[in-house]
């Protein structure tokens, strides 16, 4: 299996990835969290991705595209993989076309999750993640059992910098301007499968395990 999930901020991508990855053995490949764990790091790419990534614009294709010809070389992406946040811009699936015909890899679909912006600025708010394990809540729609820690680790839950509204709404701008091409370059390929996101995130992962690749597995 080899999906892309492609979607505004907030979509719900990374929730469904981690869903998905119960039930398969596939790598999930998040360029967000990779980038966050260099920020934590402070590596020269995490001090490079820090400034783009507060102000919620894209950090640099050059950057993304070379991390991500190293991620994928590495084993675990010979049994599949869901790239969640990649890619997001069409030099980026330019750019992935290329490494996957040099891997001898092809993609099964690109999963569209659809949501309004209004839906996006209201998950994204209540959003809360695990310091530990990287467990997504939410105040209301999935709140940790455990109030302030998370439920599966005991992690202190936060708050991304990313996560406020000003820099949300810059997010929004840019997903429509520089991401929101790449549902015609998919779609051209034969690829694309719309996801209405905005549903109950059990009913959007039993559409996805209902497609074909979801059965094969
Ligand atoms: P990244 O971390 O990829 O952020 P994003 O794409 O903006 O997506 P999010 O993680 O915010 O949302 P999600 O769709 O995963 O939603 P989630 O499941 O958490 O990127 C961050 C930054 O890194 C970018 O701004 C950029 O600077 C940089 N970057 C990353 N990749 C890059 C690239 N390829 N090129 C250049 N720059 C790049 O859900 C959100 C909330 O909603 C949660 O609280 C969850 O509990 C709740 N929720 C989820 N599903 C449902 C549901 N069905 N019903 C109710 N609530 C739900």
């Amino acid at each position: 299996m080899r999906l892309i999930f492609l979607g505004p901020p907030g979509s719900g991508k990374g929730t469904q990835a981690a869903k998905l990855i119960e039930k398969v053995q596939v790598a999930h490949i998040s360029t967000g969290d990779i980038l966050r764990e260099n920020v934590k790091m402070g590596t020269a790419l995490g001090v490079k991705a820090k400034e783009f990534m507060d102000a919620g614009k894209l950090v640099p294709d050059d950057v993304i595209i070379e991390m991500m010809r190293q991620r994928l070389q590495k084993d675990d992406c010979s049994r599949g993989f869901i790239l969640d946040g990649f890619p997001r811009t069409v030099a980026q699936a330019e750019a992935l076309e290329k490494m996957l015909n040099e891997l001898d890899m092809k993609l099964d679909a690109v999963i569209l999750f659809k949501v309004s912006d209004e839906v996006v600025v209201e998950r994204l708010s209540g959003r809360r993640g695990c310091r530990q394990c990287g467990a997504i809540y939410h105040i209301r729609f999935n709140p940790s059992l455990r109030g302030d820690s998370c439920q599966i680790c005991g992690g202190e839950l936060y708050q991304r910098d990313d996560d406020r509204e000003e820099v949300i709404r810059k997010r929004l701008d840019v997903y429509h301007s520089q991401t929101a091409p790449l549902v015609g370059y998919y779609g051209e390929r034969g690829l694309l499968l719309e996801v209405d996101a905005g549903r109950s995130s059990d009913e959007v992962l039993k559409t996805i395990l209902d497609a074909p690749w979801g059965r094969s597995e």
